[in-house]
């Protein structure tokens, strides 16, 4: 069954590039990305997973654990992670998950049959330390995804985790930000100090983090 917005994340273990891992345990406190790509030695998926491993540091700067998925054998995942060292210059450093009988891919709906029926799309979910979906990615095989972008929504549920704020249209890291609807004027005055009102629905505040 498709994982909709605010479901738990679906607990499993599984055989990655960096041991056996238990999906609840090995995220703990952490936010989590787990994300499906379709196929080992494929060019779309290297440079994928070249620029996951590059940007590392920025996910652990969000105290967020990534995790990549295909239904390829671990010996392929370990195979592969040479040719992304070689051609993105940089080493896989983060788990890869082996899913050869499709158990974790079958679990998070991964295998689109009208696109590929054997295949995993390419799905992104972003998990939040209470194991809540807080945000799900659906792209074909041929388009790889932008990493910068699932940075950003990063950003954005973590402010409104911490803020009570949302983030508007084209929004990045710095910019104002939106005071909710639910949160009135006099709490937004006690919680904010100064804001904009440009309708009574339409409040912007200075990025509080
Ligand atoms: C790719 O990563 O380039 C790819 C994978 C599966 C189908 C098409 C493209």
């Amino acid at each position: 069954m498709a994982i909709r917005l605010g479901d738990t994340a679906p607990n499993f273990t599984a055989t990655t590039t960096q041991g056996e891992l238990n999906f609840h345990e090995w995220l703990g406190d952490s936010w989590g990305i787990l994300f499906s790509h379709p196929k080992d030695y494929t060019p779309v998926c290297t440079t994928e997973l070249g620029e996951v491993a590059r940007l590392k540091p920025e996910f652990d700067r969000r105290n967020v654990k990534v995790a990549g998925l295909s239904v390829d054998p671990i010996e392929d995942h370990h195979g592969w992670a040479g040719d992304i060292e070689e051609t993105q210059g940089t080493a896989l450093n983060f788990p890869l998950i082996a899913d050869p009988k499709r158990e974790v891919a079958n679990l998070y709906d991964m295998i689109h049959e009208k696109a590929n029926n054997t295949l995993t799309v390419r799905s992104v979910f972003v998990i939040a330390p209470d194991k809540t979906v807080k945000l799900t990615l659906t792209y074909p095989a041929s388009t790889g995804r932008n990493f910068q972008e699932i940075l950003r929504t990063i950003d954005s549920l973590q402010l409104t985790a911490n803020h009570q704020v949302a983030t508007p249209v084209n929004w990045k890291h710095g910019d104002r930000v939106i005071i909710v609807p639910s949160l009135s004027d006099a709490d937004a005055k006690q919680k904010f100090g100064e804001f904009e009102t440009v309708k009574p629905y339409l409040r912007y505040v200075n990025d509080p983090s």
